[in-house]
């Protein structure tokens, strides 16, 4: 049987312990199998290019980050655009033909999984992986990469703190997540943050700068604050990501952070600075628990396959490795629950979502 794996989107820690586990797990169990890489994800495959991946390419893998089969987002929308010599979608139903391949891998986030339902649809046999830092796949209690995005990004808060905690300053973090709050949420409460801000909680300006101001005035001297990349003004919460650049009052700025800083800075009179983590949250070996994770889904995602179960995504639930099918969970994603428990043990313990005094 012949196997071919591709990983799309943005990059993450595990993505290589997931190709090593489907890899071993079909070297062990299916005679003569035939693994190949496809290079870049779909582009690739529209491409028409694999190479052959042997065993000796998956040794050492598990602790190395980003993926030796490279990435690029290839966007959804134009799948089904018509090109010349068909749609994108057509070459690479065509290519997965002319390929010989039994079986498609695909590890990547929500757009990757709907391109690979489309696939599905037309007929090839794909298995998805969850991958993601955003945590956000529907169906799926986390994604892997997400535990080291937590780890990562909660020792940059650590190491943040003290030197905010040293000028006695406000200081924003800017956190990847644009659609979803997860990474900045459990990074946020395990650095033990003042105050935290996500999409799925608009905030408001008013009740930020008043509550950084009764901090001031109880005798706080320095406050932390988690923000999303997607995090919203609830004003501004309406519009869409593309809309919202050129509604806001830093024009054109896609992240809300600088600004906030600077308003901050002006109505609490207290030296305010932000940084924005950008990449390293997204670099880098990938922590124990991923690679425990990486390892049980890539081998599950690999039985999916010799047991002949095809249009699905492996998934956790619970404690459990399981499956979704792809129609069910494309197009989906999966929010921070505002009303959740996260979330209220947050606000119980003080943490502000500037969006209630
Ligand atoms: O992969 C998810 C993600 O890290 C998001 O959190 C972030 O918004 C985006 O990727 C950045 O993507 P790019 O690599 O295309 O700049």
């Amino acid at each position: 049987m012949k196997f071919g794996i591709l990983t799309s989107g943005g990059d993450c820690a595990g993505l290589n312990a997931v190709i090593r586990a489907i890899g071993l797990y079909l070297a062990n169990n299916v005679k003569n199998a035939e693994i190949v890489g496809i290079p870049e994800g779909y582009a690739g495959l529209i491409r028409g290019e694999s190479y052959p991946l042997t065993k000796a390419d998956l040794e050492g893998l598990l602790p190395v980050g980003g993926t030796i089969l490279k990435t690029r987002r290839t966007p959804f929308k134009r799948m089904t655009v018509l090109e010349e010599g068909g749609t994108r979608l057509s070459r690479m139903v065509a290519n997965y033909k002319k390929m010989g391949l039994d079986c498609l891998f695909t590890l990547g986030g929500a757009g990757t999984h709907k391109t690979a339902a489309l696939l599905s649809m037309e007929g090839c046999n794909v298995i998805g992986v969850p991958k993601t830092i955003d945590n956000d796949i529907f169906g799926t209690d986390v994604t892997f990469g997400f535990r080291t995005a937590v780890e990562v990004v909660t020792d940059a808060f650590d190491r943040i703190e003290t030197t905010t905690r040293s000028h006695s300053r406000i200081m924003l973090v800017e956190v990847m997540g644009n659609k979803a709050g997860w990474l900045t949420l459990h990074s946020g409460i395990a650095a033990g943050v003042q105050m935290i801000l996500i999409p799925e909680i608009p905030f408001n300006l008013d009740v930020v700068c008043d509550t950084l101001n009764a901090r001031i005035a109880a005798g706080e001297t320095y406050t932390m604050i988690a923000v999303a990349e997607g995090a919203v003004l609830d004003a501004e919460a309406r519009f869409k990501k593309e809309e919202r650049a050129f509604a806001r009052p830093a024009f054109g700025e896609t992240t809300v952070t600088r600004h906030l800083a600077e308003v901050i800075g002006e109505r609490t009179g207290q030296e305010t600075r932000y940084s924005v983590l950008g990449y390293l949250q997204r670099g880098g070996t990938p922590c124990a628990y991923d690679r425990l994770l990486c390892t049980r889904l890539g081998g599950y995602a690999a039985k999916l396959a010799v047991e002949g179960r095809f249009g699905v995504t492996a998934a956790v639930v619970g404690n459990e490795i399981t499956f979704n099918a792809l129609p069910d969970i494309a197009g989906k994603y999966k929010f921070v629950d505002p009303m959740g428990g996260e979330v209220a043990c947050a606000r119980g313990i003080g943490i502000s979502f500037g969006d209630r005094r």
